[in-house]
């Protein structure tokens, strides 16, 4: 039996994703040892491999069948825009794809005006502001602390996650416009979802039938 790999966003959708396999009877000792620094686990008897990576390079890794299985948000699947199977939504990591910014720059999404578009996520912005809105603005990529650039000037708005919504408020900020939700997917590899259908099927199944029973 060959090893199916799974890649794992390194963070909390990680550890949602590690206890939702024990669930299901997956298990894998070596991941829990937080002080580890081996990138690869291994489960011998499972026959299965995990590895945690950046998000953005989770659909990366899945695209190219470098890893069979993926576990990430569907905000980096809507950036990454790459291709492969998306097989479950599995509830954790619930959030909104927004476009923020102080309450003021509400008229500026209403006039299309030419405003500044700082984010995380250029392409979930360029389709949202072009394709959806018809509106021309110049998108800003940054990495992180986004909600900074209203504040000190780099733009008008920016596009970003919003989970409990106290990055925002704690720094003067608003939703101006939600634009998706977001939550956990698991991502399949198109070749391995042939080759190892067995296993596949039988992991999206027991999944299935674990949150089905959580949710009733
Ligand atoms: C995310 C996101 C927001 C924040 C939203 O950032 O980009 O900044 O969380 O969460 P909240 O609505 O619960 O406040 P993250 O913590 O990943 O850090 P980063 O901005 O450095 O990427």
């Amino acid at each position: 039996m060959r090893y199916i790999t799974i890649a794992l966003a390194k963070g909390r959708l990680a550890d949602n994703t590690l206890s939702l396999l024990e669930k299901i009877g997956i298990t894998c000792e070596e991941l829990k040892d937080k002080k580890s620094r081996k990138l690869i686990f291994v489960n011998e008897e499972q026959k299965l491999k995990f590895f945690l990576a950046k998000a953005n390079d989770v659909p990366t890794y899945v695209e190219y069948g470098a890893a069979d299985i993926g576990v990430v948000g569907k905000d980096t699947l809507l950036e990454e825009g790459r291709k492969m199977y998306e097989v479950l939504d599995l509830g954790f990591g619930k959030c909104r794809m927004c476009v923020a910014g102080p309450h003021m720059a509400h008229d500026l999404l209403h006039h299309g005006e030419l405003i500044r578009v700082a984010t995380k996520y250029p392409n979930v912005a360029k389709d949202y502001f072009y394709n959806k809105k018809h509106q021309t603005v110049e998108i800003i990529k940054l990495n992180g602390s986004v909600e900074l650039a209203p504040i000190v000037g780099l733009s008008e708005v920016i596009v970003d996650i919003v989970e409990t919504g106290s990055t925002l408020k704690e720094n003067g900020l608003v939703i101006l416009e939600e634009i998706c939700n977001i939550s956990a997917r698991m991502v399949v590899n198109e070749v391995s979802m042939k080759m190892e259908h067995e296993r596949i099927s039988k992991m999206i199944k027991d999944i299935k039938g674990y949150l089905s029973i959580k949710s009733d």
